[in-house]
């Protein structure tokens, strides 16, 4: 709406933007934030700019990145058709935290797509995201600001935690919002399919264009591999060994409680991911050394935006074996459930 186009505009005659867009002009990488988490952004017309983006993350090339756009006029530099389902996805939910695979064109950088003839793309629904893209004047590449395998930054202190001295500049806009990357819906397929869960849930997709698959690689215990490339890979991960304990609350905490004291006698220094309900039962365990909750299981919105910061915390302490408790898959339960599952590394216990 209007107020947010005057946000984005005066935002535009910033120094901060003014300077990142320029960078991005001359095909450095630069780091922003968007509502989701930070993005590390080059432009996306450009090998040589996207290059820049894979050398400083340590990402391998097979993985492709989203394209991010600030305007519908954009699309068509990035992709050649929009498919109808496509359409009513944009029109419903960007900006904001959907990313949707399309056909690609000639412009787009081959590094981007890593040579599929898709691409990535979201309009991000944040007003320095939106400034820096309009200012720089091209569709920008980014992937999540993170050495790949970390967990994504959600501040400017955790981009710098992991890419200082990597990348030609961060703009700061404080902590992000949704604190969990996008969705990525492929409609160039019918039904559509979620290949990344992500900050729009199934529910919210299905009641815009109907039915849609989830890619069998992230259902619970699932061995397949996943279509987005870069789902397959070891991710978000904490720097210790980390498990899941799935089940009733007693069971997992009795469950818990063994794999704590087993690591405690192998001179491990152990954490628990815990929650509101669950951390002073924890805080006032033996065996527990770092207890930190990741918010209220009744509000898995805060347990999206708090993950990613918790899972860096446990490297803060020294955390060398982590367990942590299960969420409902119902909702942003999904992604949540996801993440999780990717930074344990796929070890879930059932107790
Ligand atoms: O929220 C987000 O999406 C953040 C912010 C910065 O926008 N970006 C992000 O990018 O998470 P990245 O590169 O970390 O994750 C992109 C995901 C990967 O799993 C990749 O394999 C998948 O999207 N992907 C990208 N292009 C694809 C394509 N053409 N076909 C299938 N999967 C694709
Ligand atoms: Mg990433």
């Amino acid at each position: 709406d209007n107020d947010v186009e005057n946000a984005v505009e005066k935002l535009q005659s910033c120094t901060q933007i003014v300077d990142a867009a320029r960078f991005l002009r001359e095909n450095a990488a630069v780091a922003f934030p968007t509502e989701t988490v930070y993005g590390l952004g080059a432009n996306a017309l450009s090998n040589d700019a996207v290059e820049k983006i894979f050398a400083a993350k340590g990402r391998p090339s097979d993985n492709p990145l989203i394209v991010h756009i600030a305007t519908k006029e954009q699309l068509s530099t990035v992709t050649s058709d929009i498919p109808a389902k496509a359409e009513q996805l944009m029109d419903a939910f960007w900006p904001g935290p959907l990313t949707i695979i399309l056909p690609k064109t000639d412009q787009v950088a081959s590094l981007v797509t890593a040579g599929l003839d898709s691409v990535g793309v979201r309009m991000p629904d944040h007003p320095v995201a939106l400034a820096l893209i309009a200012a720089a004047g091209v569709p920008i590449a980014a992937p999540s600001a993170n050495r790949s395998g970390r967990p994504s930054p959600t501040t400017a202190a955790h981009v710098l935690a992991d890419l200082e001295g990597r990348v030609a500049g961060v703009v700061d806009g404080g902590a992000t919002g949704v604190g969990l990357e996008s969705t990525v819906i492929d409609v160039t397929v019918e039904p559509p399919v979620v290949l990344r869960p992500g900050g729009i849930t199934r529910e919210q997709l299905e009641e815009v264009i109907g039915p849609v698959d989830l890619d069998p690689s992230f259902q619970a215990g699932a061995l397949e591999t996943p279509r987005a490339p870069g789902m397959k890979y070891t991710h978000y991960a904490p720097e210790g060994e980390m498990w899941l304990v799935d089940g009733d609350e007693e069971p997992v905490r009795e469950k818990m409680g063994d794999m704590l004291r087993e690591a405690k006698q192998h001179g491990r220094k152990t954490g628990v991911l815990a929650t509101t309900e669950s951390s002073d039962y924890w805080q006032a365990h033996p065996d527990a050394d770092v207890v930190l909750s990741v918010g209220s299981r009744s509000d898995l919105g805060e347990v999206a935006h708090q993950l990613y910061a918790v899972l860096r915390d446990f490297d803060h302490h020294n955390a060398q074996f982590i367990v942590g408790e299960t969420f409902s898959r119902e909702g942003l339960g999904m992604a949540v459930m996801n993440r999780l599952e990717k930074a344990a590394g796929g070890r879930i216990q059932h107790a």
